[in-house]
């Protein structure tokens, strides 16, 4: 959002200068990686980059890993590092207005997560890192709009879904261009998947992930892409998981191949593939994981315009089922009963214009079968029939719910409908299914139609349906959110052209989503 004076920001740093005090005369930090005396690190301690997350109306989370030897279990030596911070409104970091030391702990693989507060709401911010002399590169972010503001816009890109081994993340060089001001990120941030010469690019490691240190070193790797890196270090992130930071289509406690992982073994899988993911993203420190469980599911407020749900549709769900009929069990969770209770709180209690929820998985339905009868996903919400229906139930009473999901690889944008059975049933929201920055690769366009387009009949709330990689963009205002689907010509290639694929409209007041 934007619209903060000149006049306010005379006065924030007069403020920042009071509080800060010493800070504003303190030596300007040299960048370059010169090395301190008597420094004892290796050089490149900064080469995962860094990035920021979960904006608050004065806050955000600052975060880097010192990895020297990224790919190797990172090459710190066995103790606490502090790490100097710095974060101010002007690029080059002339006046900070706060500062700070963190302290970089081997048990959390020298990761820092910095929570600053005392921001100013809804303006940019720069910030870095300094250790023994080494400068980090310089970052931007931005903080939440003010609790009570109503009018601006919001600029988000949702995105999911980057296997580094099915292509480079070139949609990440377009949104940078397109200077989001939150990137959400719905899930599958790696891909626990062997080491395979299939693609363009190869994963580290001989296998699988299963370890705390195989985990580090897949998501030290996923972080070396300079795409994703240079988006982290412009815009903040919201982040949730999906199935395969950990392993394909787990549910709960109950892996892929309960035959080849023993429960205790898929539990100890569990935490350290929680405890890396924590050490990997910008989140705040009550995602610290505590054993095989990590508290993801959070609001986010960006004023009275938007509210964000981020949704947890792995940890508490029922196991996926395998018929038709088991998907309309009444007894099936996807979200457990604490998370529903949450989100149904929030949605009916909420202030905000729009309604918007972060889940992992498609919400509307995918009807495979053409013509009588149905045959559906059972990982995505498809497969928990009564408790979906029942939230689309709710839908009808929240003021513009919009459902931004991930997962499925494609581009499918749909009205949500209290009943899919019925073609009459009320439209009660709109979903964005942002396909993928890189899974799936570049994608056969005319088999894809060859396949889908035959389904368009059976699913008759599907507004677009296409297999380009890319990501989705919203320019969310009180009348309506502008909804631009942004797609690469490639990512088999380290370069690509973007371009937008379709535009459409959410309309205040009226469910449902048109194309433009
Ligand atoms: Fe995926």
């Amino acid at each position: 959002m934007t619209g903060a004076s000149s006049h306010d920001r005379r006065r924030f740093l007069t403020a920042g200068t009071a509080v800060l005090g010493a800070a504003a005369s303190a030596v300007l930090w040299l960048p370059g990686t010169a090395r301190a005396a008597g420094a004892t690190l290796p050089d490149g301690l900064f080469s995962l980059g860094i990035a920021s997350g979960d904006p608050l109306p004065d806050g955000i989370v600052l975060w880097t890993r010192l990895a020297p030897d990224p790919l190797n279990g990172g090459g710190m030596p066995d103790r606490v590092v502090p790490v100097e911070w710095e974060i101010g409104e002007d690029p080059r970091l002339r006046k900070p207005v706060r500062r700070g030391v963190a302290h970089a702990r081997p048990e959390y693989a020298h990761s820092v997560h910095v929570d600053v507060r005392g921001l100013r709401p809804d303006r940019a911010y720069w910030y870095r890192f300094r250790v023994e002399g080494q400068v980090s590169p310089t970052g931007r972010t931005r903080t939440a709009p003010h609790p009570h503001a109503r009018n601006g816009s919001l600029r988000v890109a949702l995105a999911s879904c980057q296997n580094w081994q099915h292509g480079y993340f070139t949609p990440y060089a377009d949104m940078l261009e397109q200077d989001p001001d939150v990137v959400l990120f719905v899930g599958d941030y790696i891909y626990e998947s062997t080491p395979s010469s299939a693609g363009p690019r190869r994963h580290e490691g001989a296998g699988e992930p299963y370890t705390l240190e195989q985990y580090r070193n897949r998501y030290a790797q996923y972080h070396t892409d300079p795409d994703l890196a240079a988006m982290h270090a412009n815009a903040p992130w919201v982040v949730t998981f999906d199935d395969h930071e950990v392993d394909n289509d787990w549910a709960g406690q109950i892996p892929q191949d309960p035959a080849k992982q023993p429960h205790d073994a898929f539990v100890a899988r569990l935490t350290a593939a929680f405890q890396a993911y924590y050490e990997h993203v910008p989140v705040r420190a009550s995602a610290i994981p505590d054993g095989p469980h990590i508290q993801m599911y959070r609001r986010l407020e960006f004023g009275r315009l938007a509210r964000l749900n981020v949704l947890d549709t792995r940890q508490f769900r029922s196991d996926q089922v395998i018929s038709q009929a088991d998907a309309e069990d009444p007894s099936l969770t996807m979200l457990g009963a604490e998370q529903k209770e949450w989100l149904l709180d929030g949605l009916h209690d909420s202030p905000a214009r729009w309604n918007l929820v972060a889940s992992q998985i498609m919400m509307a339905e995918t009807d495979l079968l053409p013509g009588e009868g149905k045959l559906w996903y059972y990982d995505a919400w498809d497969g928990y029939q009564v408790e979906r229906n029942a939230l689309l139930e709710e839908f009808a009473d929240i003021r513009n719910p919009v459902v931004l999901s991930g997962d499925r690889h494609l581009t499918m944008i749909s009205d949500l409908k209290t009943d899919y059975s019925d073609p009459q049933s009320e439209v009660v929201g709109a979903e964005f299914v942002g396909t993928s920055i890189s899974s799936n690769g570049d994608q056969d366009q005319a088999a894809f139609h060859a396949q889908w387009d035959p389904l368009k009949a059976d699913n008759p709330h599907w507004k677009l349906i296409d297999a380009h990689r890319g990501y989705h963009l919203f320019d969310i205002r009180r009348d309506g959110i502008d909804a631009r689907v942004r797609v690469v010509d490639t990512v088999v290639q380290p370069q690509a052209t973007a371009s937008t694929l379709a535009r459409l409209r959410v309309e205040n007041g009226r469910p449902g989503v048109e194309p433009v």
